[in-house]
């Protein structure tokens, strides 16, 4: 099999990309790195059937080449992070439906297959108990920035299903839940990442707003195989696939929990969002994934626990060093933010 990642130097794809050549693909990587580097993939280097071109998805010339030559495409490449969509939205928006387009279009016309990486930031506002693929969209005002990344990848879905209706073109979706795991960057606002690389350099947890909004988060070594089973399965075509973590946890007590596994001297503080990122600035309140209809189309059981996650990222910063990558809050100010007690994060 001859696969394509596009944002295959980012954390999933790099992942993907391992995981691809473990299954004996032949795999071209697209890449602009932008959030992404070729350091995520140097320790894949020395394979043969890997090949990394750098180039960017709105190429559409070479995105038609790379296309042309693979049987299966996995989309990957995207502008992500709230802080990069916040702070570059009109980039954002560009490189997330004109690039997206231009990867559906040359699939369409070279008869290949694909795999759509959307997000669970759909769903928006929406704070069901279990948000299953055809639960409401519920998002803020476009003039809000942190909006246009659902904006972008509901155009993104639709443009694809458009095709799938038209044209019959062979596409799959997956809607991520926040998926974490080493080579995550903290540097665009990933909570996983900023947290464990400020436990890790004994400087206070950044929690923002109130800290009881909740996550499932999901490990990358548990998503990244059941996206290639998606991709491989043909009652995944023309369906959007919720991939998220099993287990709901507040970021005051993931904070709590990565103080405590790292064995850290750091306090947590509690950091407004309009310090983190800008005024008016609005957060989901809870994101719970329904998984069951990926378990049923290809057996999604997430498995690794939040500590061993924890843990792994943990590990990996330390090994290559990468415990400096956090994000800049828009307005500096942890210090002259109280440190949250014991009581406030037993409560939470
Ligand atoms: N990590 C998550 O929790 C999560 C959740 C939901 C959806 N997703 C989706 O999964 C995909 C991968 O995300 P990630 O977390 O690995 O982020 P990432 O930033 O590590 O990966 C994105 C990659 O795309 C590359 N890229 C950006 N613009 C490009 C362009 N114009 N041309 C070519 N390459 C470009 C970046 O350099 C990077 O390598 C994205 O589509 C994202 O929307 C991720």
């Amino acid at each position: 099999m001859r696969s394509a990642i596009t944002g295959g130097a980012g954390f999933i794809g790099s992942h993907l990309a391992e995981h691809l050549l473990s299954l004996g693909d032949e795999v071209v990587v697209l890449d602009d790195f932008s959030t992404g580097s070729r350091g995520n993939l140097a320790h894949l280097e020395g394979d043969r059937r890997l090949r990394v071109i750098h180039g960017s998805v709105l190429d559409r010339g070479l995105v038609e080449r790379i296309v042309g030559a693979t049987d299966r495409v996995y989309h990957l490449a995207a502008a992500v992070g709230v802080k990069l969509i916040v702070e570059h939205p009109l980039r954002s928006l560009r490189t997330n439906i004109h690039g997206t387009e231009n990867v559906i279009h040359a699939v369409f016309e070279s008869g290949s297959s694909l795999l759509l990486a959307s997000t669970s930031e759909i769903y928006g506002k929406n704070t069901s108990d279990a948000l299953s693929e055809d639960a409401d969209r519920v998002l803020g005002s476009p003039l809000r920035s942190r909006w246009t990344y659902a904006a972008a990848k509901g155009i993104d879905e639709s443009i694809a299903h458009g095709y799938v209706v038209e044209h019959g073109t062979r596409i799959a979706i997956v809607r991520l839940f926040n998926t974490v795991g080493p080579r995550q960057t903290g540097r665009y606002g990933m909570v996983v990442p900023n947290l464990v690389h400020q436990a890790l350099r004994g400087e206070p947890l950044t929690v923002f707003g109130d800290g009881r909004q909740t996550r499932c988060f999901s490990y990358v070594g548990d998503v990244v195989p059941a996206m290639v089973r998606l991709a491989e399965s043909p009652a995944a075509v023309g369906r959007a696939v919720n991939l998220g973590g099993a287990a709901e946890v507040s970021i005051l007590d993931l904070a709590t929990r990565i103080v405590e596994l790292l064995e850290s001297p750091s306090e947590i503080r509690l950091v407004p969002y309009e310090i983190a990122y800008a005024p008016g600035y609005e957060d989901m309140r809870r994101r719970v994934p329904d998984n069951s209809l990926a378990r049923e189309l290809v057996g999604f059981e997430p498995s690794t626990t939040l500590d061993e996650i924890i843990l792994r990222v943990a590990a990996s910063a330390l090994r290559h060093g990468t415990a400096d990558q956090t994000m800049a809050l828009a307005v500096p100010g942890p210090d002259l933010l109280e440190p949250v007690s014991s009581a406030a994060i037993g409560a939470a």
